[in-house]
C-alpha cells in the first residue's frame, strides 16, 4: 500500500473544493509529522489568501476518517498523523517479493548505455562509476517493469587497432595470445614501437586500411584481440556483480557500416556543412570559448569517421531498429557537450522524435585523498581488478569489500565528485555498505533463533516501532524517486535511514526476549526490514551475506 498516494487521494478532494481546480497535495514523509503536505502554501499564493487560512480550510474539508488526523502547522503546512492500525496493516501487507510495489502501468523500452570501456585496455577505476551506476539503473528500471536493453558501447574500433594488430603479428600466434593476458603491458609495448619505429608506424597505418577494407586475416586478428579483452571485461563484471552479458557488448565497430547512410541522411536534410575539409553539423546554440559556432564532426578531413559519427548511428539504430522509447547514456560529465550536440543533431535529423527521450546521465569523478584524480602512488591508473583485490583483502569478504565500494559510489549524488577512502567506506557505522549488510545479517541471525512462522500481525506500541513502520513504508516512494530522477542515491539514502530505524528499534524493543503478540509483531517488523534491505540492495547490485 502506498500511504503517500492514499493520503494524497483523500486530501485531493478538499484541495479541489478550496481551489476550484485539481491540485496535487504532494504528500511526503517528514521530520515534523508522519506525513506532510505543503501544497496549501503554493495554493494560497495563487489565490492571494493567507496560507494558514487556506490550509485550515483544506483541513476542515478533508475526509481522513479511519486513516489519519490532520492539523495546520507553521506557515501553512498540513501535518498528518496516521492511525496506528493503518500503519500496522500497511506493514503487514509488505509480505510479497515486490513489497507491494506494482509494476509500472506503461512500460517503456529503455536502452541504457553504460560501462563502455575501450577494448585492448584494461578496465580502470575510471570505468567504475559508469559501470555500477548504469547497472543500478538497469536493475531498477527492469524491476519496475520496463524493458531494459543494456548496451556496452565498447571502443573497439579506430586507428589504434592498426598498431595493436601489427604488434600481434610481430609476436606471432602463441606469444601474442600469452601477452594479451596483460593488456596494459601489451598496449604499452605496441605504443613504444609505434613511437620509436618508422617502419612499424607505416605497417600500422596500412593495417588500419586493411582492417577497414575488411581484409580477412586482419579481421580475424582484430576479433581475437577484441574477444580477448571482452572476456577479461566479463571476469571483472562478474566479480562486480554487473549484469552485462556478452550479448550486450555492441561496440563502435557494430555501427561502421551504418555511417555512410548517417552521412547521406544528414546531407539530404541539408544539415551537412563542409568545414576545413571535414563534414560537420553546426547545431544551433553551441559555441566554443571564442563564441564561434561549434561543429559536430561527422566525417573528418582524412575521410575517417570518429566517435561522434558512431554515436549518431547508434542513437538512430536504437530508436529506429530497437524501438527504444527512452535512451540513457551513463557517461562522465566531461562528455556533456558531446551528448547535447548528438541529441540536438539527431532531433534535427528526425532520428530522435519528441516522444523519445534521450538523457545523459552524468556523474562526477573519483578523487584521491589529495583531491586530484584517484591514481596509484606512482601516478598510474588504478585497474579495477587491483581495486577489487584490495577491497576483498581489506574486508576479508568479496560481498563486503565489493559491496562497500559500490555502496560508497551509489550513496552519493552521482553528479558530485567523491574521495575514495577505504576507511570510510568499510566502516561498520555510518552510511556505508557494511552497516546495511550488518543490519540485514543481524535480522537473519534473529531468524536462526526464532521460527519465521512465529511472525504475526503488527501492532505498534513503542515509538521506535512506529518509526520503523513509517520507514518501511518509505520504500515505494524511494524506488519511484530513484527511477524518476535516475538517482540511485535516493534509494541508498532511504535504505540507510531504514537501517538506522531498525537499529533504534532493535536497541529499544527486545524481540527474542519478548513473548506473545508483541514478539509476533516484532518478528514481522524485522522480517519486513530484511526483505526491504534485500530487495533494495539487490536493485543497487549489492550482495548481502547471511552472516557477518
Ligand atoms: N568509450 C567511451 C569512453 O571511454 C565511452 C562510451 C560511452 N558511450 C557512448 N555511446 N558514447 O569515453
Amino acid at each position: 500500500m502506498n500511504l503517500e498516494a492514499l493520503l494524497a487521494g483523500r486530501l485531493a478532494a478538499a484541495f479541489a473544493a478550496v481551489a476550484g481546480e485539481t491540485v496535487d497535495p504532494v504528500v511526503r514523509q517528514s521530520q515534523h509529522a508522519d506525513f506532510q503536505s505543503g501544497a496549501a502554501l503554493a495554493l494560497a499564493r495563487r489565490l492571494g489568501r493567507p496560507p494558514r487560512e487556506v490550509a485550515a480550510e483544506v483541513a476542515d474539508k478533508s475526509d481522513l476518517a479511519g486513516l489519519a488526523s490532520v492539523e495546520v502547522s507553521g506557515p501553512g503546512f498540513l501535518n498528518l498523523a496516521v492511525d496506528d492500525a493503518v500503519l500496522a496493516t500497511a506493514v503487514d501487507a509488505l509480505d510479497d517479493d515486490r513489497l507491494g510495489v506494482p509494476p509500472v502501468a506503461r512500460p517503456e523500452r529503455i536502452v541504457i548505455d553504460y560501462s563502455g570501456p575501450n577494448a585492448a585496455k584494461e578496465l580502470q577505476v575510471g570505468h567504475l562509476r559508469s559501470t555500477i551506476i548504469g547497472d543500478a539503473l538497469a536493475r531498477l528500471h527492469a524491476w519496475l517493469g520496463h524493458e531494459v536493453i543494456r548496451r556496452n558501447h565498447l571502443g573497439d574500433w579506430g586507428t589504434q587497432f592498426g598498431m595493436l594488430i601489427e604488434h600481434m603479428v610481430d609476436l606471432g600466434g602463441d606469444a601474442a595470445e600469452h601477452s594479451l593476458g596483460d593488456l596494459t603491458d601489451f598496449y604499452r609495448a605496441a605504443r613504444r614501437k609505434f613511437d620509436a619505429d618508422d617502419r612499424f608506424r607505416t605497417r600500422s597505418r596500412l593495417r588500419v586500411v586493411a582492417l577497414q577494407s575488411g581484409d580477412e586475416l586482419t579481421r580475424s586478428l582484430w576479433r581475437r584481440l577484441v574477444g580477448q579483452t571482452e572476456s577479461t571485461f566479463m571476469d571483472t563484471y562478474a566479480r562486480l556483480g554487473v549484469t552485462l552479458t556478452p550479448a550486450d557488448f555492441v561496440g563502435e565497430s557494430f555501427y561502421q557500416d551504418q555511417l555512410e547512410s548517417v552521412l547521406s541522411e544528414l546531407d539530404e536534410k541539408g544539415l551537412l556543412v563542409e568545414s576545413e575539409g571535414a563534414l560537420c553539423v553546426f547545431p544551433a546554440g553551441f559555441t566554443g570559448r571564442d563564441g564561434e559556432p561549434l561543429p559536430l564532426i561527422v566525417r573528418k578531413s582524412d575521410g575517417g569517421f570518429g566517435y561522434a559519427a558512431t554515436d549518431l548511428a547508434a542513437l538512430r539504430h536504437r530508436v529506429r531498429t530497437l524501438g527504444a522509447t527512452r535512451l540513457l547514456y551513463v557517461v562522465g560529465a566531461p562528455q556533456r557537450t558531446h551528448f547535447r550536440m548528438v541529441f540536438e543533431v539527431c532531433r534535427r535529423a528526425g532520428w530522435l522524435p519528441p516522444e523519445v527521450t534521450a538523457e545523459h546521465i552524468e556523474f562526477g569523478s573519483i578523487l584521491g585523498a589529495d583531491g586530484k584524480m584517484f591514481r596509484t602512488r606512482s601516478g598510474d591508473n588504478v585497474t579495477l581488478a587491483a581495486l577489487l583485490d584490495e577491497a576483498v583483502e581489506r574486508a576479508s569478504s568479496p560481498a563486503v569489500g565489493i559491496g562497500a565500494i559500490k555502496y560508497a559510489d551509489l550513496s552519493g549524488d552521482r553528479r558530485s565528485d567523491y574521495v575514495f577512502d577505504w576507511d570510510r567506506m568499510l566502516a561498520s557505522t555510518g552510511n556505508t555498505g557494511p552497516y546495511l549488510q550488518y543490519a540485514y545479517a543481524r535480522i537473519r541471525s534473529i531468524f536462526r533463533q526464532a521460527d519465521a512462522a512465529e511472525a504475526g500481525p503488527v501492532s505498534l506500541g513503542a515509538p521506535a516501532e512506529r518509526r520503523l513502520a513509517l520507514a518501511l513504508l518509505g520504500f515505494e516512494p524511494a524506488v519511484t524517486a530513484a527511477a524518476a530522477h535516475r538517482e540511485p542515491h535516493r534509494l541508498a539514502v532511504y535504505l540507510h535511514e531504514l537501517a538506522v530505524a531498525f537499529t533504534g528499534f532493535y536497541e529499544s524493543c527486545p524481540i527474542l526476549r519478548s513473548a506473545g503478540p508483541t514478539r509476533a509483531s516484532r518478528l514481522t517488523l524485522a522480517d519486513r526490514t530484511a526483505r526491504t534491505l534485500a530487495i533494495g540492495l539487490s536493485l543497487l547490485g549489492i550482495d548481502l551475506p547471511e552472516e557477518m
